[in-house]
């Protein structure tokens, strides 16, 4: 079947087309994302009423510049089911979708379903590349599956024993990992979305400190700088990233006291450690979750699956750990609605989804565990 896939939960307006037989063979015929990154930067993070205004002034190009990728002329002879992110997000963006998605529902008479934002990262798994291959894996045949998802909005750990069979194992207690990094960069005056850079500049500083001997902490204890991995010792599988942060914070009012001046050595420094204790408390506690809840194969989606360290270490440690892994295609990281397209077929495939447009709801707080 073709589905049209729509998501505005956040800062992307993005649509796409796709042709689909079963779970594992989909293919993708266009995936076009608006991004308005640059214009929320300048207030240091995305301003929801802001984010409403232009999806409603750029869904109808994305829609045009969508179908005419999947080479459609019309929705109604051609796209068989629309799917539209109906939570969690912003309520004033995702409410633009919602609308946008009735509308088309209602006027070419087709079936509509409401997709989960976060199952829809976790079916990013099963998008295959330009080639029309699978690399991620062949996820069906590995259940039980424990997904990681490290998003902006959200950190979770969640046991998948099925499609649409998903339970929270553990969740963070504050702050996303996504939202440390954002605020991490903010503290460092490196601008927004902060993931990016400090992934850029903790991948500078690994390779400038073999280099350059003097930058080492033991060579200039000075700057030795090291955070704490906080809950990594706990029992439960939950997590807490504020303090991290906090601490990021507190070792910048220690240096400048010190009357050490913030330069870009030390920034690099500061972004790699502060990944470095992100990443292991990932690492660890997912590794253990798996275990303990007997699964075959890890599964790493959300905005902060794009980090080339967690993606290095979480592969590492599964391999280690005799576990199947998966990641997504860099491509489908981030928000798109290649992944909702997906997460509304499995929705009324596998879940109990209703597909008539008008019950079709926003819920900008929508719980992984019981949705649909
Ligand atoms: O899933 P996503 O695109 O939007 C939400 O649903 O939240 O995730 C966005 C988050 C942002 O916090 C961004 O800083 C983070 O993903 N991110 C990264 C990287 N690329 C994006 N975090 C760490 N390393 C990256 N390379
Ligand atoms: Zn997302």
């Amino acid at each position: 079947m073709t589905v049209l896939g729509i998501e505005t939960s956040c800062d992307e307006t993005a649509i796409a087309v796709l042709d689909i037989k079963d779970m594992e063979h989909v293919s993708v015929r266009a995936n076009v994302v608006s991004s308005q990154i640059a214009l929320h930067a300048k207030f240091g993070g995305v301003v929801p009423n802001l984010a409403a205004r232009e999806h409603a002034n750029n869904i109808g190009h994305v829609l045009e510049a969508a179908l005419k990728e999947a080479k459609i002329s019309d929705i109604g002879k051609k796209v068989d089911l629309i799917a539209v992110t109906r939570g969690p997000g912003l309520g004033p963006a995702l409410l633009v979708g919602i609308a946008f998605a009735k509308a088309l529902a209602w006027k070419y008479d087709k079936p509509l379903v409401g997709a989960d934002h976060m199952r829809a990262h976790v079916y990013s798994n099963w998008l295959p590349d330009s080639a029309g291959k699978l690399i991620s894996l062949q996820a069906s045949k590995r259940f039980p599956i424990l997904n990681l998802i490290v998003s902006g909005g959200h950190t979770e750990l969640v046991l998948m024993d099925g499609y649409e069979n998903f339970k929270l194992i553990g969740e963070t207690m504050d702050d996303a990992v996504g939202e440390a990094f954002d605020k991490v960069a903010r503290l460092l005056g490196l601008g927004y979305p902060g993931g990016p850079a400090i992934s850029r500049r903790a991948e500078k500083w690994k390779s400038e400190a073999r280099l350059r001997p003097e930058l080492r902490p033991r060579g200039n204890p000075k700057f030795k700088i090291k955070f704490p991995r906080p809950m990594e010792k706990s029992k439960n599988y939950n997590f807490s990233f504020s303090g991290l942060k906090t601490a990021v914070l507190y070792k910048i009012q220690d240096l400048k006291e010190a009357g050490i001046e913030i330069t870009d050595d030390i920034k690099d420094q500061l972004c790699f450690e502060f990944q470095r204790s992100a990443v292991d408390v990932l690492v660890q506690k997912t590794i253990r979750a798996a275990q303990e809840h007997g699964a075959k194969t890890i599964l790493l989606s959300g905005g902060v699956s794009a980090n080339s360290l967690l993606r290095t270490e979480l592969s590492k440690a599964a391999a280690d750990s005799g576990l199947a892994y998966g990641q997504p295609l860099l491509t489908y990281t981030g928000d798109n609605a290649a992944m909702i397209g997906l997460a509304g077929y499995a929705a009324q495939k596998y879940g109990k989804a209703d597909t008539d447009w008008q019950s079709v709801d926003m819920d900008a707080n929508l719980f992984i565990a019981t949705s649909n």
